[in-house]
Order: structure tokens, then C-alpha cells, then sequence
């Protein structure tokens, strides 16, 4: 059975004290849910302040990105070791935006995969096509072609610690969600590649989220699919009011 994981990504948004409030407010709200992963992925600026609140919680840390070098000349950048340091357990890697606005190429993906498995950080590795892929009928291509690309030289076992992230660009900040028989089809396609890229304990045992405009509103229907173990939340993660029913609307599969 795979646990459901609700990961909140912030993006580029929330000061420190903004994030106090928040996670002040998360921590009250759901306090004792223990059946599923809950996860808060901020800014690099509030991982420090948040890790020391969340100590003794329900609620996981991660961070939105890291460079796959220990250390050194490599300004701007955030390593493996830093995260681990922080109090981090999961890092995003290879996000849509990383892609389009930054460089990042499935060589990229693939290193940062490999330093975050070999420093124990759990990546949540996102993959998935952009509008115009899908209406060219090759949004499994794309899917196939970032999968393979991301898990390229990682074995079975250290596959097993992944968190797939499927977030067709479409779908991110556009209102514009996947149907759940949408999601359930490339959710259902992601695992019969790693079936064939690895074996059956690990397309049965990986996690896939689902992310693009998650709500409270959509949650429930999405999480019932046999496949979606789980969302990575962008703009609903920002405030109590919405991020407490995605989570809560998952419990049911958690259970
Ligand atoms: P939204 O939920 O704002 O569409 O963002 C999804 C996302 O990109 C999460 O990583």
C-alpha cells in the first residue's frame, strides 16, 4: 500500500513572517493527521525558521530545488549537504518552471536526482508535458522521454525513494485542472513504463503525485484514481483555508 503524500509547494512566495503565520496555522489545523505525508516546501530563506517549528510535528520539510555538488565555487546555488543540514527530507527537482525559465534538461534532473538519493533527500522528481505536446499527441512521448531521462544509472532500490510528480504545464496556475480520468491515464502510463524501465515492486511501489491547479474543490475525485498517490499543491498550498481541505480531503485513501 502506498502512503498518500500533499506536498505544498510555496514557489517564490512568503516572507519570513508570513511563513511563521502560516505554518503556525497549518501546525494547529492539522495537528494529529498522521495517515498520510504532509509536506511544506518553501523558500530556501524560510527553511531554517520553519525546520525549528516543525520539529516534533506531523509536518515534513522540503525545498524547491539543489545543485548536485557537495560544495564550492558555484554562486547562487544550494547543495545536497545544505539541505540535509536544515532538516530537510524532500527536495523538488526538475519542476516545470526549473525547465522553461532556468535550463533544466533531463541531464540536469538526472545528476540532481542522484546527489539528493546519495545525501538521503527524497526527490520529488516532476515530469510532464506543455499544452502544445499534448494537442500534437505526444504528451506521452514527453512523459516517457523525462522519466527515463530523470532516472537514468538509478537502480531499482533508490528508485523506490522517489516521489514522481506527474504536473502537466497546462494544468500549473491556469485554474485549468487535468480530469482524473486525464491524470489516471498518465499516472497509469508512468507506471507501466517504470514496470518496464524496472520491475513490478517498483511501478507498484513508487509514489506518483498528481499537480496543476489542486483544490479543495477537485482533491477528492482525483485522489480516488488507483494510480494518484497523492498532489503537489502550488497556489492553494499558500493559505490554511485551502491547503487544511486538500489535505484533509485525502485522509479517506490514507486511512
Ligand atoms: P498550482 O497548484 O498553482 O497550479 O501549481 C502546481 C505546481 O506547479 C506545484 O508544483
Amino acid at each position: 500500500m502506498r502512503r498518500v503524500i500533499i506536498a505544498g509547494n510555496w514557489k517564490m512566495n512568503k516572507t519570513i513572517s508570513e511563513s511563521i503565520e502560516l505554518v503556525n496555522g497549518l501546525k494547529r489545523e492539522l495537528f494529529g493527521v498522521e495517515s498520510i505525508d504532509i509536506v511544506l516546501i518553501p523558500p530556501y530563506t524560510a527553511l531554517s525558521g520553519i525546520s525549528d517549528m516543525l520539529t516534533d510535528s506531523n509536518i515534513e520539510l522540503g525545498a524547491q530545488d539543489l545543485h548536485w555538488e557537495e560544495k564550492g565555487a558555484f554562486t547562487g546555488e544550494v547543495s545536497p549537504v545544505m539541505l540535509k543540514d536544515v532538516g530537510v527530507k524532500y527536495v523538488v527537482i526538475g519542476h516545470s518552471e526549473r525547465r522553461t525559465y532556468f535550463g533544466e534538461t533531463n541531464e540536469t534532473v538526472n545528476k540532481k536526482v542522484k546527489a539528493a538519493l546519495r545525501e538521503g533527500l527524497l526527490p520529488i522528481m516532476c515530469i510532464g508535458e506543455h499544452l502544445e505536446e499534448r494537442e500534437a499527441g505526444k504528451a506521452f512521448d514527453v512523459i516517457e522521454d523525462h522519466l527515463r531521462g530523470g532516472l537514468k544509472g538509478i537502480a531499482g532500490e533508490d528508485a523506490l525513494k522517489i516521489v514522481i510528480a506527474y504536473e502537466p504545464v497546462w494544468a500549473i496556475g491556469t485554474g485549468k485542472t487535468a480530469t482524473p480520468e486525464q491524470a489516471e491515464e498518465a499516472h497509469k502510463y508512468i507506471r507501466g513504463l517504470l514496470a518496464k524501465i524496472y520491475d513490478k515492486t517498483v511501478a507498484e511501489g513508487l509514489r506518483i503525485q498528481y499537480g496543476g491547479s489542486v483544490k479543495p474543490e477537485n482533491i477528492k475525485e482525483l485522489i480516488n484514481e488507483p494510480d494518484i498517490d497523492g498532489a503537489l499543491v502550488g497556489g492553494a498550498s499558500l493559505k490554511v483555508e485551502q491547503f487544511v481541505p486538500i489535505v484533509k480531503g485525502s485522509l479517506k485513501k490514507g486511512a
